[in-house]
């Protein structure tokens, strides 16, 4: 069979694996994780649910929950190198995400070579990297996990050493639900293409945090919001934008490759987030997002009419993880917590479906007839 060459930049509309994980119709702007619409699953299953349906395809029984959700607690303590290595970047004052994939290299001192039980070391350490990490920026000592408390419960805990609120858990829960999965975006892409090699899960996990770090991924809530507090009053709101746009700049939160509607996520990030600033003390920034939202979506209209640029995912990535008070430098890497639970999946789906190491082609622009001796 002579297959045909077709340039595609960027990868633009190939398909290049089946998946039970989740499904991304940008056009209808409906997502669907493990058979659920998002709007069913992410305010109602916990994160150690979620994981476990995109493993098994299916909810745990009750029993299996517990079995399940004790696996994965008692793989959060991270060696003492690691945290020794997180000392070392600390003096360095590393970026997070740096820090984390840094360590997360190191889960090799640990991590089963069966890559399912691999896979439960990642999610397990994941927020004892970070926030530990975090703690030591400001030569705090780091907070050992607890085990009896639930993963995105021990997040939080870990970060103030206090045992966060009902309502601040579940907020977590469903942002990290809802960022868990979401086709082949950029780094779920490179985690499934490293283990394609037959490779293994660390280092699945340890490329897709390079991946996920830039700006046009994961990288962008803390912009976003950085963005809304340089506004500061919704006056100032269209120069502000105008003048970014003006000078070729993107919006961080906006556009996407696959939604050319509203991103399913926004909304309900959105839902989550109101529950926490309406009538709480910080309502007026909820609603300063709100109308900074609709400034920039009018703008991007005007300026770039053919593109049908929308609200992303990290708009209100950013507004909820600021409610549940997490600083603009941890909502990256707490993004990375959500999503290391789809890297893992898709690695064990492609491990398990036995699927064919992924190697597309380049075209070849360069010369042909050069010459050493010309040289
Ligand atoms: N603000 C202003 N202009 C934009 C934006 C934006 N947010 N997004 C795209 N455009 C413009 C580009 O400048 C380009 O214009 P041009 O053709 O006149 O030069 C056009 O729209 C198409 O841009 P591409 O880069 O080809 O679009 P692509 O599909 O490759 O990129 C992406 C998608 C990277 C998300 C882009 O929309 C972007 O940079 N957004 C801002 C960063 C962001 O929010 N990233 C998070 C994405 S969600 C996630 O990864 C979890």
């Amino acid at each position: 069979m002579v297959m045909e060459r077709i340039m595609r930049p960027g990868l633009e509309g190939v398909v290049a694996a089946e998946t039970r994980l989740s499904s991304v119709n940008g056009q209808l702007g409906e997502l669907i994780i493990g058979g659920y619409p998002l709007e069913e699953i992410a305010g109602n299953a916990t994160f150690e649910q979620m994981i476990f349906l995109l493993w098994n395809d299916r909810l745990p029984e009750e029993s299996e929950k517990d079995e399940f959700e004790q696996a994965v607690a008692t793989k959060r303590n991270i060696p003492q190198i690691t945290i020794e290595l997180l000392k070392e970047a600390a003096k360095n004052q590393l970026d997070v995400m740096d820090a984390l994939r840094m360590a997360a290299d190191t889960l090799s001192l640990v991590a089963d070579s069966d890559n399912e039980s691999a896979a439960q070391t990642m999610i397990a350490a994941f927020p004892t990297i970070i926030a530990a990490y975090w703690r030591l920026l400001s030569d705090d000592e780091p907070i050992p996990p607890k085990v009896e408390l639930s993963h995105a419960a021990n997040y939080l805990y870990m970060l103030s050493g206090e045992e966060p609120s009902a309502a601040h858990v579940r907020a977590l829960e469903t942002y990290l639900n809802t960022v868990v999965d979401h086709g082949f975006n950029a780094s779920t892409f490179a985690a499934r293409t490293i283990i394609s090699t037959n490779s293994d899960m660390v280092s699945a996990v340890v490329g897709a945090i390079g991946a996920l770090k830039g700006n046009l991924h994961g990288g962008a809530p803390g912009p976003a919001l950085d963005m809304v507090f340089e506004i500061g009053k919704i006056e100032n709101a269209e120069p502000h934008i105008r003048a970014k746009l003006e000078r070729g700049e993107r919006l961080m939160g906006f556009g996407h490759r696959v939604y050319k509607v509203r991103d399913p996520r926004a909304d309900m990030l959105n839902t989550a987030a109101k529950q926490f600033f309406i009538g709480g003390e910080q309502a007026e920034l909820y609603q300063l997002v709100r109308d900074v939202e609709q400034v920039a979506l009018r703008l991007l209209a005007e300026y770039k009419p053919e593109r049908k640029l929308q609200t992303n995912v990290e708009f209100y990535t950013a507004l909820i993880l600021h409610g549940i008070g997490l600083p603009t430098d941890l909502f990256t890497p707490t993004f990375a917590i959500g999503r290391v639970g789809g890297w893992t999946a898709h690695a064990l789906e492609h491990e398990r479906n036995h699927d064919r190491i992924i190697r597309p082609l380049a075209q070849y622009i360069g010369e042909t007839n050069r010459r050493w001796d010309e040289s």
